[in-house]
């Protein structure tokens, strides 16, 4: 298990002040499709993610339970969380889902002989059936959705994860409800500047704070929420069903 890095007041205050500086920067420049996002930095996207959560990744699969068969990995990506879980469980069925077919060849390519079921799809639509899996895992992926939009996805989580199972999320959650509050108004003011249909997903960081997140995860039906570990904005968070 990783040792939590909680931030002092202090350290909040700074990390706001360059969190202002960055949005401001960011306000007016143009903004990227989500699967365009992906598709344009496939080169570089492991080496970036591993340079920012390298102990995650290693440590995802010490907050599993030790027997689990079966998997559900949401904006599974290039499977980068999957590495740790498949030398903990070799023999487990995954399935990934994803928006991007590009991240989705490079984690086919990466675990051939895994037997990984792969779906290219959004995960707001594609249904997830019922009572399906031993667990379900996000990393890194929820943090683009608004509140109202997250809701229907762990309902639907919470359905296909049998029952005594679990839910995982590794993600980036708001430090207070200041840093929640600017990063969704800016999501809004360039979504209407740059003429966004509403069905359209961009790839802009809109964490909400721990609070709002363990409330929709109860509200969807999980039980015993909680934050296993936390370095930063980036917090492990585990659900009963
Ligand atoms: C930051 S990457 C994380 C990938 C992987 N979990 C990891 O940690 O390396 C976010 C992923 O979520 C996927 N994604 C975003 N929105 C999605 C949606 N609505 N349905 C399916 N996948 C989605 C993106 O295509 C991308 O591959």
């Amino acid at each position: 298990m990783l040792e939590s890095k909680i931030r002092t007041q202090e350290e909040i205050e700074q990390y706001m002040t360059e969190l202002k500086t960055w949005l401001k920067q960011e306000r007016n420049n143009p903004i990227e499709e989500m699967t365009d996002f992906f598709t344009k930095r496939l080169g570089i996207y492991e080496n970036v993610h591993l340079e920012r959560w390298a102990k995650e990744y290693e440590h995802i699969a010490d907050y599993f339970n030790s027997e689990l068969n079966t998997l559900l990995d949401i904006g599974c990506g290039t499977g980068l969380e999957l590495e740790a879980i498949y030398q903990r469980f070799p023999r487990i069925s995954v399935t990934g889902i994803d928006l991007s077919e590009n991240m989705l060849k490079k984690l086919q390519d990466k675990y051939k002989n895994k037997g990984i079921k792969l779906i290219l799809a959004d995960y707001f639509e594609y249904p997830f059936g019922t009572e399906q899996y031993d667990a379900a895992l996000s990393f890194e992926t929820l943090h683009h959705f608004k509140y109202q939009k997250k809701q229907k996805i762990y309902e639907k989580l919470f359905q296909a994860i049998k029952q005594g199972g679990y839910y995982i999320e590794c993600d980036y959650i708001a430090c207070c409800n200041e840093e929640e509050a600017i990063c969704l108004e800016q999501y809004e003011y360039r979504r209407k500047e740059n003429n966004i249909p509403d069905d359209v997903f961009v790839h802009i960081d809109i964490p909400l704070t721990l609070e709002h997140q363990m409330d929709l995860m109860k509200k969807a039906g999980f039980r015993d929420v909680r934050v296993l570990y936390e370095n930063c904005g980036t917090m492990i968070i585990r659900a009963e069903k």
